[in-house]
């Protein structure tokens, strides 16, 4: 049978990695497809040093590809929103299979791809948007079909993990950390979406949609980043037992769903509390199932090549079935998504750490802990540290069971008003994660 023949669109780090593992893995990547996969062509401004193309076709216009009777499946790893976008939609008019790995463009403008794939009977696949090399997406999508999901919580973003890693482990500032982590290679051009949670938000709104059956809500989700923690919260944390993650969360609950990206104190002895450096992971608790844990890098070349190349022998394989019974893009029919709502921040519930710069005068705990009872705030746990000598301020801090948002930011106004209260409260949402 003759190959099946890929245009590659972007020939950077993914792109790089996705060509040498097709060359490199040509033979296992045949027997698996059924099929030869031959990259018939190439869209790239420069050159990818890291990458031996020989005769491969190499245009600087992607276009080109999408435009190209030739090419049966483009691979769009130019990243971005708009040329992305259109690029897909173009190959989709051209009746061309799509695999990506713009977590983005997916979570942003992936409800109208879909419709326009399902238009034209093409497969659109996404494995590696979500956390690069884990097979979470295809683990959800398929592995779990037999579970009501009831909530997801992932480590989503290496960049952030790695710099949270390092405050912790080494003491090292966040700046001094961020930079580093663009010296490796993992954030993204713009590292604010690493570090103020949109990039994990966009993995997050894809996760959520493909456990719960509901359209892509990107704009609903909420975001809250890293760069505000201080290593003083970091190492409270830690001698309460709890490690400080940034996690993305997604939850069912009778009212709506909850989806949720920010900085997440975590029971130290939990797996995903040892996720360190620039790994990801993904914990999924369905209802036969359990609690199901993915973890692997979720960023670098041939980690996501290898679920860019993953997707390219599941479109092979599927390229000849009948499109009503592929696997549908959101894991559920077209037209089953739920459109139960998601809900607002205010209205999501957690466990909280909240910590106090208190005046060292009798009389304020009493205060503290009538402020948090009268709105039904239990109190789980409480340390109290000695008068810092710098300011004399006595650091409060304390551990609330669940409760709704809302409650405690009512708490967090009253606490502030107090006059032997100095400056904000901190507060980090607990997740216990069982
Ligand atoms: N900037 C992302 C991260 C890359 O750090 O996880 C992978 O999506």
């Amino acid at each position: 049978m003759k190959p099946v023949k890929v245009g590659i669109c972007g020939l950077g780090t993914v792109g790089g990695g996705t060509f040498n593992v097709l060359q490199r893995n040509a033979e296992e990547i045949a027997r698996r497809a059924g099929r030869g996969i031959e990259v018939a062509q190439i869209a790239a401004r420069r050159p990818n040093p890291k990458c031996m193309t020989g005769a491969t076709h190499i245009t600087a216009d992607i276009f080109d590809v999408a435009n190209n009777p030739e090419i049966d499946v483009v691979v769009e790893l130019i990243g971005g929103y708009t040329l992305a976008r259109e690029l897909v939609l173009k190959a989709i008019e051209n009746g061309k299979h799509v695999v990506t790995a713009n977590k983005a463009l997916i979570a942003v403008h992936g409800n109208e791809i879909f419709a326009k794939a399902r238009e034209k009977g093409v497969i659109v696949a996404f494995e590696a948007a979500v956390a690069g090399g884990i097979p979470v997406i295809k683990a959800i999508r398929e592995g779990l079909a037999g579970n009501r999901i009831n909530w997801l919580a992932g480590i989503i973003n290496g960049t952030g993990n790695f710099i949270l890693t390092e405050m912790r482990e080494k003491g090292r500032a966040f700046s001094d950390v961020l930079q580093e982590a663009q010296a490796l290679g993992y954030a993204e051009a713009d590292p604010t979406f690493d570090v103020e949670g949109i990039d994990a938000a966009h993995k997050l709104t894809i996760l959520a949609s493909i456990a719960f059956g509901i359209p892509l809500q990107f704009d609903k989700a909420y975001t809250e980043g890293i760069s505000q923690l201080t290593s003083a919260d970091v190492n409270y944390a830690e001698a309460l037992g709890y490690r400080i993650k940034h996690l993305g969360v997604a939850r069912r609950t009778d009212a709506g769903f909850e989806l949720r990206v920010h900085p997440t104190l975590i029971p130290a002895d939990r797996l995903i509390a040892n996720v360190n450096g620039v790994m990801n992971a993904v914990m999924v608790n369905g209802d036969a199932a359990g609690s199901t844990l993915f973890y692997g890098a979720g960023a670098g070349m041939e980690p996501t090549a290898s679920s860019v190349v993953a997707d390219l022998v599941d479109v092979v394989r599927a390229m000849t079935s009948d499109p009503e019974n592929r696997v549908p893009h959101l894991a559920f029919q077209p037209d089953s998504l739920s459109d139960h709502p998601i809900l607002p921040i205010e209205e999501c519930e957690s466990a909280y750490y909240l910590r106090i710069q208190a005046k060292d005068h009798p009389g304020v705990l009493a205060q503290v802990a009538s402020i948090l009872s009268a709105r039904g705030i239990n109190i789980e746990s409480i340390m109290q540290k000695e008068a810092e000598e710098h300011d004399g301020l006595v650091p409060m801090i304390l551990v609330t069971h669940r409760v709704v948002e809302s409650r405690v930011n009512d708490a967090i106004a009253a606490l502030e008003a107090l006059s032997d209260v100095v400056g904000s409260v901190v507060r980090i949402r607990v997740e216990q994660l069982v």
